[in-house]
């Protein structure tokens, strides 16, 4: 019989290749006054949990071993804090974890209050765990440093991918002009998503648009940010969530690092259930298939999100 203060996890006890990720039984997290704990039944595999098992980002995000990742997560409440006011027994929610905190691959998670949203009711409980930090990057983009307006024209380069499809549709549901960027196979995804024009990388190179763009939102690391400082207009701003922008000027460029925030992740469930933003799910994964998740994560390639079920 299974111990009452175990539970099942991912864990990583050294940095390495997908293989290091093993199913293992681990103690439950303890609760703070202000958490719940969270019984998972989704969460994603994101670029950002590939680097930080392999080691890449160990420098500015060290690991404590043994480790679990997991940044996103989708469940019921099963225990609340002496501190919780808004959220119950048995609610279903979902949450942003942050990089400092993980954990998602498990069975029970404790999540602050404050990171918390209602799950859509238009979702399945377990797919709504590919939203939130997509999602909220996203939603934070275009809301908190750069807002956008009807008829603003905006560039997403990586449209395809996890937070670009978020991306096309949170400012399409703002009344934005958007221009996607994405190889010739993703072109019939990001027109479903709604974008307006689309620019094939692979037919097409940057030094050859002639459009101008208010708010450009460059979603791919390694790519070329002198020029998209190009395709800015006068009041343009850049915003760069993956990669280097230290040779970029300062007034023109942004760029963040998404914040857990259950404001505003109560702010996209309003869009998702109002139909305006739905999460696009290339793939679904058993958790106990987790290492074949990340190798699909690592090829770059990604259509919408990889969900995990936490079951
Ligand atoms: N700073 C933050 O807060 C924050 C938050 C979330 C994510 N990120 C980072 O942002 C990046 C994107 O995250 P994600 O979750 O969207 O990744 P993802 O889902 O893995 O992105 C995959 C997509 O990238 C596209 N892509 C690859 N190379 C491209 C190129 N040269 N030009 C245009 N598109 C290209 C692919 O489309 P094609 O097949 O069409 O090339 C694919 O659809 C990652 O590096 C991630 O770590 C940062």
């Amino acid at each position: 019989m299974k111990n009452k203060n175990k539970m099942h996890a991912i864990v990583m006890h050294s940095y390495g290749g997908p293989e290091v990720l093993q199913y293992e039984e681990i103690n439950i997290p303890h609760l703070q006054d202000d958490e719940v704990l969270i019984r998972v039944h989704g969460s994603s595999v994101n670029p950002v949990d590939c680097g930080l098992r392999a080691g890449a980002l160990r420098d500015f995000i060290p690991l404590k071993l043994p480790a679990v990742l997991g940044v996103d997560v989708s469940g019921e409440i099963v225990h609340t804090g002496s501190r919780v006011f808004k959220f119950k027994l048995g609610d279903s929610v979902y949450a942003y974890l942050g990089l400092f905190r993980n954990g998602g691959y498990a069975e029970f998670v404790a999540v602050p209050e404050k990171y918390l949203a209602n799950t859509p009711k238009n979702i399945f409980l377990h797919d709504a765990g590919v939203i939130p930090g997509a999602g909220l990057t996203a939603f934070e983009a275009f809301t908190v440093h750069a807002p956008i307006k009807k008829s603003s024209k905006v560039l997403i380069n990586g449209a395809a991918g996890g937070v670009g499809t978020f991306a096309i549709q949170i400012a399409k549901s703002m009344g934005a002009e958007v221009t996607a960027i994405c190889s010739t196979s993703k072109i019939e995804l990001v027109k479903y998503c709604g974008a307006d024009e689309i620019i094939d990388y692979t037919k097409t190179p940057l030094s050859t648009v002639e459009n101008t763009f208010d708010v450009i939102l460059n979603c791919v690391r390694g790519s070329d940010n002198v020029s998209f400082m190009n395709l800015l207009s006068t009041h343009g701003m850049l915003l760069v969530i993956a990669g280097d922008i230290s040779l970029l000027p300062p007034q023109k460029v942004v760029q963040f690092f998404v914040q857990p925030n259950g404001d505003n992740l109560r702010q996209l469930t309003s869009l998702i259930e109002g139909g305006k933003v739905r999460p696009i799910i290339e793939k679904t994964y058993s958790w106990k298939n987790i290492p074949d998740a990340h190798r699909h994560s690592e090829t770059g390639r990604t259509a919408g999100k990889i969900g995990l079920t936490i079951d």
